[in-house]
């Protein structure tokens, strides 16, 4: 049967070849740790670690490759610095369209005096700036916005947000999950105090990769969770508060970094633009032929202005769990289906507690992949009648 896989907003599948080549070399040809090691083998992957700290910095326009940190996963990051930054009284305004991987967490601070303001969208999961500004109290010290949502693609305009943070002196972080590796982030250009970025998806590295850039004064403001062996400064007992070994405890995911690093090249080589427009192309389509199929609803925006090729739908007589195992069973498509990690992006949509069928575009997917899944769905529809 053809396999069509339409869940890249889960993880890029496939990866470029370059990234498999990369991890079999960590794996087979390399192999050392960093920072543990007094030989030129250790000191080989150190350089291929600092050059992946680099590339990150050229990719988002950072300036200072000590102050990328890495972290398993954007869960990880973005728990280091809600939980690490932010004390009791501090307020932080968040949208309506934020993944569970901010919205648990700022739970759990509540219960230590920290309050939180949850800014609506509207009903295609836009936010209006203004709304954002007049959210400000005087105890927010952050705001923190999903880029670009992993439910309906929405994205949202974070340079005006950007201009609010910075006329209030507020700190501002983007969730860049869904955004990182498909549209231009710029952190000098948005003023951001931290960028945490996942390495599975756009960035086309493996899963089990991630990090977070953080602005030098925003770093000295937040208390690692996790402390340990750095490999430096071994004669303390207490952890030391150089970048990047402050929240960097514990060996690296090394394999990861490698796989990283070669996913950054490959997006470098085939240029940002490039795969922006294909996954455009393809989103463009998808669009086309299925908003006049009757017996589903499309939710969030209905044109690419404003979004990426990330969609939400529902059936009118099927559930979506039971939609998406049809897709899989009779025609090898693989979606995600229910409330993909964030209740208030379904909440805001209207389509809580239901749920979805999400269809989400990598640039690996080619128009033929869109012809037949509209297929599939023209025909899944038929057959519902
Ligand atoms: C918007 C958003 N934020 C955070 C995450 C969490 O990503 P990870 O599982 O890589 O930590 C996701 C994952 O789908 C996401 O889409």
């Amino acid at each position: 049967m053809t396999k069509v896989y339409a869940d890249n907003a889960a993880t890029t599948y496939p990866k470029p070849e370059e990234v498999g080549l990369s991890l079999l070399n960590y794996i087979t040809k390399i192999g050392t740790n960093v920072s543990r090691g007094t030989y030129e083998q250790s000191y080989s992957t150190a350089r291929v670690v600092f050059e992946t700290r680099e590339l990150l910095c050229e990719f988002f326009n950072f300036r200072e490759p000590l102050n990328v940190v890495f972290t398993s996963n954007i869960t990880e990051s973005l728990n280091i610095i809600i939980k690490g930054f932010l004390q009791n009284r501090d307020h932080v305004i968040v949208s309506s369209m934020e993944h569970n991987a901010v919205v648990r967490p700022l739970h759990s601070m509540s219960k230590l005096g920290v309050n939180f303001t949850i800014v609506p969208c509207d009903e295609e999961g836009k936010l209006a700036p203004k709304a954002v500004e007049k959210a400000i109290t005087k105890n927010t010290r952050l705001i923190l916005i999903n880029h670009v949502s992993n439910v309906c693609g929405t994205k949202q305009d974070i340079f005006e947000i950007s201009k609010i943070c910075k006329r209030h002196n507020i700190h501002f972080v983007i969730d860049s999950a869904q955004s990182a590796g498909l549209l231009p982030i710029d952190f000098q250009f948005l003023n951001l105090s931290a960028l945490p970025f996942t390495g599975h998806k756009g960035l086309m590295g493996p899963q089990g990769i991630g990090g977070i850039l953080l602005n030098e004064s925003f770093a000295k403001s937040i208390k690692p969770f996790k402390e340990g062996g750095t490999g430096s400064f071994s004669e303390q007992e207490i952890q030391p508060e150089i970048m990047p070994d402050k929240f960097e405890s514990g060996t690296l995911n090394l394999p990861g970094i490698f796989g990283l690093n070669a996913g950054i090249k490959y997006i470098k080589k085939v240029g940002l633009s490039t795969i922006y427009e294909h996954e455009h192309f393809l989103g463009k389509l998808f669009l086309n032929n299925i908003l006049n199929i009757g017996g589903i609803q499309l939710h969030g925006i209905k044109e690419m202005e404003g979004r990426t090729s990330v969609f939400s739908i529902s059936f009118d007589k099927l559930d979506s769990a039971e939609a998406a195992f049809i897709l899989d069973r009779d025609y090898g498509i693989m979606t995600r289906s229910g409330i993909h990690c964030s209740p208030l992006a379904h909440k805001t949509l209207g389509t809580f507690p239901q749920g979805t069928v999400r269809f989400s575009f990598g640039y690996f997917n080619t128009k033929e992949d869109i012809d037949y899944i509209s297929k599939a769905l023209h025909d899944m529809v038929k057959n519902q009648k």
